[in-house]
């Protein structure tokens, strides 16, 4: 197959875990007879220093033009510390997630059993969790009517933000919710805060219309805030739940760490246009060019690039190569064992790479 790839390193650690994930997408495309072309683009703070738009046109041409995008993560805190900054690194990434319709970002909770004793919550109750959470990208709060801090004629500071949503995009998320969970243990979660919100019964009433067509999908609700509570009471009660942007957002940290290895969590966007493929953790400034980031999201994330593609032995593979280094010790200072050798980011990359060459 021939793979048209835009690398969109970012700001921080961004570019240390993409040269790793770019490593193990070259020797997965090598072992398999894969044709793979590889093209950077700018994005984040680092855009906004060099061209002053955190994504840009060109970028927007790049990823239109590639057949998925690698992303790593954006962010800097000469930004997240002045409120008055006209551009932000974040809106990079909502451009890019609007620009390109990815209105569906999966993002799977799985625990990896080595690294369970990372995890606040006790072992038997985080064992074996394994749901996928699938978040509305492009609609809610993050993109509706907004006033930002103004004075009113009242002379009160005001602000506002907007959760407005149209039954047909509630329909594709549901719709893109449903196959999934066809595909695992046919349990959907459908997660709202209808007892208040306007926008949460128009999902709830789209939700129970569609229910039925799906009879082989056990369907039920929950409100955000119930949801949260059993995600650390009993997570292993779900299976694919989906939700708005903003509880999407709230809830996959929350799903992140009780893994207890927020470093090691993949996402997918995907919808009307080029799929993007990133790690769920953000750009951690204080790690950056110290070789200890770990890159194991970032390459699970090629993993999920590849399976998306249908290619799943090229996926599989890429786990294993991960298990294996877990399995092995070849691990990045946060999840070392105590007393185990240092790897770094590069080493750690390194080693995958190797074990995917001589599988
Ligand atoms: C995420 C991030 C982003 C979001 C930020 C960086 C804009 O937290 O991908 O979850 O809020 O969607
Ligand atoms: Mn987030």
């Amino acid at each position: 197959m021939k793979l048209k790839i835009a690398v969109l390193a970012g700001d921080g650690i961004g570019p240390e875990i993409m040269e790793q994930g770019v490593a193990v997408v070259d020797a997965v495309a090598k072992k398999f007879g894969h044709e793979v072309s590889f093209k950077k683009a700018l994005c984040g703070a680092h855009a906004i220093d060099e061209v002053g738009d955190p994504f840009p046109e060109e970028t927007f041409q790049t990823c239109m033009e590639a057949d998925a995008v690698l992303f790593a993560s954006v962010g800097d805190p000469k930004f997240d510390n002045n409120p008055n900054a006209k551009v932000r690194p974040e809106q990079g990434l909502l451009a890019m997630r609007k620009k390109l319709g990815l209105f569906a970002n999966i993002r799977p909770v799985t625990t990896f059993d080595c690294l369970i004793h990372k995890s606040p919550l006790k072992d038997e109750i985080v064992k074996g969790a394994d749901f996928i959470c699938i978040r509305e990208l492009t609609g809610g709060m993050y993109f509706g009517k907004k006033v930002e801090p103004t004075i009113n004629e009242n002379g009160v500071e005001e602000a506002l933000d907007t959760n407005y949503y149209t039954r047909p995009e509630v329909e594709r998320i549901l719709k893109v919710a449903y196959q999934y969970a066809r595909q695992r243990r046919k349990h959907l979660t459908v997660v709202d805060k209808a007892n208040v919100l306007a926008s949460s019964r128009l999902w709830r009433k789209v939700a129970q219309e569609m229910a039925p067509n799906y009879p082989d999908v056990t369907t039920d609700y929950m409100y955000v805030d119930n949801a949260a509570m059993r995600m650390i009471q009993d997570p292993k009660f779900f299976d694919v739940m989906v939700t708005e942007n903003t509880f999407g957002d709230i809830l996959t940290d929350e799903g992140s760490v009780i893994t207890g290895s927020m470093g090691l969590l993949p996402s997918a966007s995907t919808g009307e246009h080029t799929p993007v493929f990133e790690p769920i953790h953000g750009s951690w400034p204080q790690g950056k060019g110290l070789n200890i980031a770990n890159p194991l999201a970032q390459i699970l994330s090629a993993a999920m690039l590849f399976e998306y593609f249908d290619l799943k032995e090229e996926g599989a593979l890429i786990r294993k190569a991960v298990d294996a280094s877990l399995d092995q010790n070849v691990r990045t200072p946060e999840i070392q064992v105590e007393g185990g050798a240092k790897y770094g980011t590069k080493e750690v990359g390194q080693w995958i790479v190797n074990y995917i060459q001589n599988a």
